[in-house]
């Protein structure tokens, strides 16, 4: 079983760029934990302890998806597929894309709270593994709704939660609001996760630090040098 107050570095969910290779690439340098990427379909999809793992270090699998039955049908399918070579089950209601939000997945559900209610409490019900969730600073431009978001997530019983300080609108441009993590620390009794400009070791202590982040999460940063895991380790030290 993850437990969380040992991590500190994660290598955040990349669509396409988080490859088994890559993220064992990134483990290596000192992420102590990557994610695979996967849409939730019915009949749930699965895949093998291999592809989910180079390592053999347990793996965080983010679901994309909206109909509560099929992520919570896909979870289950996933933990009892490939109990002990899965970290946790990572909901994504963040993504921006429009090919998914046009799903009615990823950021289009910070629309509708109640269905988001539904979809996290189906899965949690369905899986004994930890159930997380990522979300963003808020939909459209200049909204912030992530501590509501998040402590509405958290009564639904999540393990953690993975906060993005960007709106949807802004997709991946401008700054990211470092100040939403430590507003959503504050307000929730479970570990939150730091996303957005981790670019060296100055803005992961900033998180981890100044916000209260209990681990952070690269994207970019990592994505154009995988050592900087190893960066962030040794300024933690
Ligand atoms: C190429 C790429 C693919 C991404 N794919 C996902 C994804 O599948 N799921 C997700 O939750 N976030 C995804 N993101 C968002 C990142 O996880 C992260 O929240 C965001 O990029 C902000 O972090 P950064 O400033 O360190 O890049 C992706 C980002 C990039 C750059």
């Amino acid at each position: 079983m993850i437990d969380f107050a040992e991590l500190k570095t994660v290598l955040a969910p990349m669509y396409r760029v988080g490859s088994p290779a890559f993220r064992a690439r990134c483990e290596s340098a000192g992420a102590d934990l990557s994610y695979h990427v996967m849409l939730a379909q019915s009949p749930p999809a699965l895949v093998d302890a291999e592809t989910l793992s180079l390592s053999g270090k347990p793996t965080a699998v983010q679901l994309i998806g909206s109909d509560p039955r099929i992520l919570a049908n896909q979870a289950a399918a996933l933990e009892a597929e490939l109990k002990g070579a899965l970290a946790l089950i990572d909901i994504n209601l963040g993504c921006p894309l429009a090919r998914i939000t046009g799903l009615g997945a990823g950021a289009a559900l910070m629309q509708d709270m109640p269905l988001i209610e539904r979809l996290l409490k189906a899965v949690v019900a369905a899986v004994d593994l930890p159930v997380t969730a990522k979300i963003r600073k808020g939909y459209s431009d200049g909204e912030d709704r992530a501590v509501e978001l998040a402590q509405r997530a958290e009564a639904c019983g999540i393990a953690a939660i993975c906060v993005h300080g960007r709106t949807a609108a802004q997709q991946f441009e401008g700054v990211a609001d470092k100040t939403v993590v430590g507003r959503v620390k504050q307000a929730l009794a479970i570990p939150v996760f730091a996303s957005g400009d981790v670019l060296g070791s100055a803005s992961a202590i900033e998180y981890l630090h100044t916000y209260g982040a209990d681990a952070v999460m690269v994207a970019r940063g990592a994505r154009d040098n995988p050592a900087i895991f190893g960066e962030i380790k040794r300024a933690l030290c």
